[in-house]
């Protein structure tokens, strides 16, 4: 793969006007003429490019490394756009769009013939992943680009998705043309997958829209988490197969009683060993025997914890320990999200 001198535009002017519109407009050209731009959403920054061109799509699976059986989602500025991508929808999910659009919700909508996305978009699946993000920058470039735009996180695949530009350089840069900075995303989790194009609501990830909004919207009842069912039942995103998210430090979620953490984290200590504990500033007294404490947040704000996650994860592995303990979280509301991500993080021999 030839090296791409990546540019960096900095439009990060959070709560004060309108990002540079004519830069905006020229990163969005520069989509529409077939380049890989990092873009700041409301979840995770995503590795655009144009959804309708090939060679576009296939440099972004390059730059991540990204196994090509792994769809994107398309990006798109408005509801209009979807009369342009040959796709049909349901009842239900057109409730969903009224209720979460623009927002953390991506919708999988049945493709027809007509379709002129990449089959690389979809990894040759009948069925393409959609949303319309809410960040204002993601929406004025979606919309100067005037193509559907695919984005996966913008993170080599494997590691921790992106919340800041930084994250972003650190991974891709040389790889993609240009990363726009927009500050950090506000959600920090992805969007929440969803199947409804049957009977049955299925999550197939879960992320920024909860379980208990889509049923608020639904019916009681009426939704599904796709990893909790038989996987002959349930449909499924091919991505969650893949140990996503991982630092290079092994990772331990402190499930069970706190005593026994405190003992493994003598005996390692014994053994000469760091360890570095992520955990809620409530906590951070039980824990000055750790090498490190890295604060998750307050345990009152688990939506500030799910924003900090993979900020914490990244800087973990700039720390000279050997291994980390996480607290774990109750799986309600945003918590779901955020105990997915912490046990598709956490070693695997646990
Ligand atoms: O918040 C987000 O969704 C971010 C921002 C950039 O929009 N994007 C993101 O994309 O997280 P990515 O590629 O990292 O994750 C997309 C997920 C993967 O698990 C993929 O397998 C699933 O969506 N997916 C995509 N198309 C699908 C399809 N047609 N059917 C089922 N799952 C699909
Ligand atoms: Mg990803």
């Amino acid at each position: 793969m030839s090296y791409k001198q990546t540019v960096i535009r900095n439009v990060d002017k959070i709560n004060k006007a309108l990002p540079e519109e004519s830069v905006l407009k020229e990163i969005g050209l520069w989509i529409t003429q077939g380049r890989t731009v990092a873009l700041p959403t409301e979840t995770v920054y995503g590795l655009g490019a144009s959804a309708v061109c090939t060679e576009a799509v296939r440099a972004i699976f390059e730059a991540k490394n990204r196994p090509p059986d792994n769809p994107l989602i398309a990006h798109i500025a408005e509801r209009a756009q979807l009369d342009t991508l040959g796709v049909t929808w349901t009842k239900n999910m057109e409730q969903l769009m009224d209720a979460f659009w623009p927002g953390p919700l991506t919708l999988i909508f049945p493709l027809t013939e007509e379709t002129p996305l990449s089959p690389l978009v979809t990894a040759g699946l009948s069925t393409v992943a959609v949303r319309i993000p809410e960040h204002e920058v993601a929406r004025e470039v979606l919309k100067y680009a005037g193509v559907p735009v695919a984005a996966p996180s913008a993170n080599r695949s494997g590691s921790p998705s992106p919340t800041t530009a930084e994250h972003v350089y650190n991974d891709l840069h040389g790889k993609i043309d240009a990363v726009i900075d927009g500050g950090p995303c506000g959600y920090g989790v992805e969007s929440t997958v969803v199947d409804c194009t049957a009977e049955i609501c299925w999550i197939l990830r879960p992320g920024g829209v909860t379980k208990e909004q889509i049923e608020q919207v639904l019916g009681p009842g009426t939704v599904r988490y796709s990893q909790s069912a038989p996987a002959e039942e349930a449909p499924a995103a091919p991505g969650m197969k893949y140990r996503h998210y991982s630092p290079a430090t092994s990772l331990y979620l402190m499930k069970g009683p706190e005593e026994i953490w405190q003992r493994k984290l003598q005996d390692l200590q014994q053994d000469g060993k760091k360890v570095a504990v992520l955990a809620v500033e409530e906590n951070k007294t039980a824990w000055t025997q750790a090498d490190a404490f890295l604060s998750l947040g307050s345990r009152r704000a688990p939506e500030e914890t799910a924003a900090k996650l993979y900020a914490v994860l990244r800087e973990l592995d700039t720390m000279e320990v050997d291994a980390a303990f996480c607290e774990v979280f109750s799986k309600e509301g945003i918590g779901t999200a955020l105990m997915n991500r912490l046990e598709k993080a956490a070693s695997s021999e646990q």
